[in-house]
């Protein structure tokens, strides 16, 4: 098969390693990609947003299959686009992919379904929403309605906070993902992600992890896109994921089928956990980065033959093989983030590194300057690890951190430490 991968994060990086070991892969073409990519895949120079340009480039090349790594590009329709002139596509419709890019949409199907979630409202006028947190009261959280690059959501403490929230949302801080704003009850647990891969009929769980939200040692600072993940999350039990494939992720696939616009591709579901109960905080509709990382570590080579069944409408006929082990993923960003950061730093000592089914360092926002690997990004590698316990998974996790010598970079210590 010829295989095309859209996206150029840590995340794709690893979608390609795994990738890359399927027999059944012949080519593999990446776009953008990054060096990291470049070791074992063609990078292609492609607008992965425009969907003439993808359909163009993938009939060009005789691809096969075409993985859509972020939302962005769900989000503008390129798998629509793609499905549409025929070719293979692991990757919802623009359509089901509203159940990332609106948060009121989520909350909707969640309703229809009976989908347990947190009580909600939506509004398009701030002064409504200001009465309604008056009335309501805090913790309360305060959502832009829209995609906001995991920077639209406060999770206020106090009324002044979520008043505030309101004002900067309607003021224009998100533009039209901002144009109507969700207020959530305040949700008390632990967080948990469960992956889901579904043909839009079936249903098919690929795996638990948990993100580090983070940015500091001890869950402190500012959030991130998420500075390391493990996986399994022994947080979510046999139990807890039977009772939400059962009463969310079944029922949510049959709601978006029973309106004509069957989800198909990966549902991450972000999960509160109290009680043994779980509750969803959000969908994405694609795979989550540096979950990921941890979730291909685990899956290796089959990680396609599972994305082309998904592709084809055949999960039914398939199953994910578990070994009974674990991963586990350490991000290396750039010093200052998730502030403003300097890029252009170089990263030495990557290429002594081992490179195998145990170790493993994905990049993310790396470039290549006078054949040295720069920083080019916040988030820049993804060092992982993979053990028969979780503790030899984050041992390798931090030996490779530990032989990477970069002074402007930093990472978190503690990945892992509630399961450890
Ligand atoms: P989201 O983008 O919806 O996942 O929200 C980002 C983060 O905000 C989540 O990972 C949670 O940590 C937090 N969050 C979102 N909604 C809630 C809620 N209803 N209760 C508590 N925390 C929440
Ligand atoms: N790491 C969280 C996400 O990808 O949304």
């Amino acid at each position: 098969m010829n295989i095309l991968i859209l996206g150029s994060g840590g995340r794709e990086h690893a979608l390609a390693w795994a990738i890359r070991q399927n027999p059944k892969c012949d080519r593999l073409i990446v776009a953008p990609g990054n060096p990291g990519m470049a070791a074992i895949a063609e990078c292609a120079d492609l607008d992965i947003l425009s969907r003439a340009a993808v359909c163009e480039f993938a009939q060009e090349n005789a691809i096969d299959l075409v993985v859509i790594g972020p939302e962005a590009p769900l989000a503008a329709g390129v798998a629509d686009a793609l499905r549409g002139a025929g070719l293979l596509v692991f990757g919802p419709s623009q359509a089901a992919a509203q159940l990332e890019a609106s948060k009121a949409f989520t909350k909707e199907v969640c309703d229809a379904c009976g989908a347990p979630t947190a009580a909600w409202a939506r509004f398009a006028d701030a002064q409504a929403a200001h009465e309604y947190i008056d009335a309501r009261g805090a913790p309360i959280v305060v959502k832009a309605d829209g995609l906001a690059a995991g920077k639209g959501v406060v999770v206020a403490e106090t009324l002044e906070q979520a008043h505030d929230a309101i004002d900067m949302i309607f003021g224009g801080a998100f533009g039209a993902a901002g144009a109507e704003v969700v207020i959530e009850e305040f949700m008390d647990g632990e967080e948990a992600s469960f992956f889901v891969l579904s043909d839009g009929v079936n249903c098919l769980s690929i795996g638990t992890a948990q993100d580090h939200k983070r940015v500091g040692d001890g869950d402190t600072g500012p959030n991130t896109g998420g500075m390391g993940a493990y996986s399994p999350a022994p947080v979510l039990s046999e139990a807890i994921q039977a009772q939400v494939m059962e009463q969310m992720i079944r029922p949510t696939v049959a709601e978006m089928a029973r309106r004509g616009t069957p989800f198909q591709g990966v549902l991450f579901a972000g999960l509160m956990i109290k009680d043994g109960q779980a509750r969803l905080v959000e969908y994405n509709v694609r795979f989550g980065d540096p979950e990921c990382q941890v979730l291909m570590m685990r899956l290796g080579a089959q990680a396609l033959d599972l994305i082309h069944a998904c592709a084809e409408g055949r999960l039914d006929q398939i199953t994910a093989n578990w070994a009974e082990d674990h991963a586990l993923t350490v991000v290396m960003a750039a010093d200052g983030y998730p502030g403003s950061y300097q890029k252009g730093s170089e990263i030495k000592g990557l290429s002594s590194l081992p490179e195998d089914s145990f170790n493993m360092v994905f990049h993310a926002g790396t470039g290549q300057k006078d054949g040295a690997i720069i920083a080019t990004g916040g988030r820049v590698l993804a060092a992982t690890g993979r053990g028969a316990t979780l503790a030899e998974a984050r041992d390798r996790a931090y030996g490779l951190v530990d032989a990477i010598d970069w002074p402007e970079g930093f990472c978190r210590r503690d990945i892992g430490w509630r399961a450890l």
